[in-house]
């Protein structure tokens, strides 16, 4: 199944460009939900398992233990401390040492998924909480004509099933709404680009797109226990 090839060491623009326009044109994202049920829960330490520039930790009070685990030194230069360069296949830390290990929008840049998943398992206290997210495969209809990311080694369609096989109880949040408002044509531009289109087809594609446009996203955050 084809991953998506990691490019953070190499085009932070493109990352930045996906954090804009989350922030300019989104209505939300899965880090407060998950911040949310980490506390609820007084599930300690977190452990954010490709946490990128730590998204994650803004959601979490200031004192919260969070680690955070990166393939990338460019994201990882970004992210707060402590945080460790690593490979999610093989995480540097001791069985059962965590009582939330999470995999944020990651998870899909791997060719075998399923060996991180384990790994998580490996790392979570018995009732400790794993939680993932992906997008699904028809994530964005409206513009599927002019890009398709296509079936990935880790999507919606695939994510709950997967987990289930290391996990003793998968509860699946799943959304499907228009929560991407793009005013104008260089925002689908944006948009596009932030989804992998090279940036001047992303222009031209963008040109052809009649504006304002809502966008459907869909998706699903998984949250899957450890049980004792
Ligand atoms: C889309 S970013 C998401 C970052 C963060 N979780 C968030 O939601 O803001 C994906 C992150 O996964 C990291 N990553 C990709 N493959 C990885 C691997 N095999 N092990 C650890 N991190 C990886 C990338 O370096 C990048 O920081």
């Amino acid at each position: 199944m084809r991953h998506i090839e990691p490019d953070y060491d190499h085009d932070q623009d493109r990352w930045r460009t996906v954090v804009s326009v989350g922030e300019r044109f989104g209505s939300g994202d899965v880090f407060q939900p998950t911040a949310d049920r980490i506390v609820a829960e007084k599930l300690r330490p977190v452990l954010d398992i490709g946490c990128g520039d730590g998204r994650l930790p803004r959601h979490l009070p200031d004192d919260w233990p969070w680690v955070g685990a990166d393939r990338s030194p460019t994201m990882l230069a970004q992210a707060p401390k402590p945080a460790v360069l690593a490979d999610a296949r093989t995480l540097p830390f001791p069985d059962e040492s965590f009582g939330a290990v999470t995999a944020l929008w990651m998870l899909y840049h791997l060719p075998d998924p399923e060996t991180a998943v384990a790994e998580a398992r490996r790392l979570l206290r018995p009732g400790g909480l794993f939680v993932a997210s992906t997008n699904s495969r028809d994530d964005s209809p409206e513009l599927r004509h002019l890009y398709s990311i296509g079936q990935v080694s880790f999507d919606a369609e695939i994510a709950p099933e997967m987990i289930g096989r290391h996990f003793d109880s998968v509860a699946v949040h799943k959304w499907d709404a228009p929560l991407v408002h793009l005013p104008d044509r260089d925002a689908v531009r944006d948009y596009l680009v932030g989804r992998f289109m090279p940036r001047e087809k992303a222009e031209q594609a963008a040109s052809t797109v009649q504006t304002p446009l809502d966008v459907t996203k869909r998706g699903v955050l998984v949250f899957a226990r450890r049980l004792p």
